[in-house]
């Protein structure tokens, strides 16, 4: 399982200095957006992030928590976004996934803990990620929602059941992660596991992330 370090932030230089300190520890950083439409908070903008250079070190995930990603698919090509992750709650999901494909996105889809796995059956061969949110989208420093665990193992079994053969969608675990459940998170054979909180209320980024990675 490999760790993504996510950054939630309002402020363009608590930004770039979280991306000093992720630099030469990781490949992929989730960047969380919000623009009060989707949850109830906002945070720096795709245009912050594509005027910050040490961002280009990195392969970029744009955590899309917005009712209308599509408005923003522009400005996630200039900002580097690898990776856009929006929400089955956004509504739409045939269309975003469209045009995420048409813009050459990597299509990551996330279910809100009270979402069940069933509902992303119709867009299978669409998305490369499916993430499981295991708390409430929008703050960090929650509680990891123990149901989730099972939730991961019934989309295992659901993707065996349904994907073709060859096709594959990893699948991502996004919220209250730490040092005390990342082993039974990547027990479940997840295969990411994004961290904020639990890596960035350390005060040694390089040594807590070493910690985490030894259980995964
Ligand atoms: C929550 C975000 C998560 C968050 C993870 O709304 O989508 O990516 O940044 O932070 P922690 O690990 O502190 O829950």
């Amino acid at each position: 399982m490999n760790i993504i370090p996510a950054i939630l932030t309002k402020d363009i230089a608590d930004l770039r200095h979280k991306f000093e300190q992720l630099q030469g520890l990781t490949d992929w950083v989730q960047i969380d957006i919000m623009d009060k439409t989707l949850v109830n908070n906002t945070s720096i903008t795709l245009e912050d992030l594509s005027g910050v250079e040490i961002a280009k070190e990195f392969s970029l995930e744009a955590h899309l928590m917005v009712k209308n990603p599509i408005q923003y698919f522009e400005v996630c090509k200039r900002a580097n976004i690898k990776r856009v992750v929006f929400h089955i709650e956004a509504q739409d999901t045939k269309n975003i996934l469209s045009k995420a494909e048409s813009f050459g996105f990597e299509r990551g889809l996330a279910l809100n803990p009270e979402t069940s796995v069933e509902k992303i059956i119709p867009y299978i061969n669409q998305i490369d990620v499916v993430v499981l949110m295991s708390v409430n989208p929008g703050l960090q420093g929650q509680a990891f929602i123990e149901e989730t665990l099972e939730k991961i193992k019934a989309l295992k079994n659901l993707l065996a059941k349904h994907l073709p053969a060859g096709r594959q969608v990893k699948i991502e675990v996004d919220g209250g992660v730490n040092i005390d459940n990342i082993k039974s998170v990547a027990d479940t054979g997840a295969d990411y596991a994004v961290v904020g909180s639990g890596l960035f209320t350390s005060e040694n980024i390089k040594e807590r992330l070493a910690q985490l990675q030894l259980y995964v």
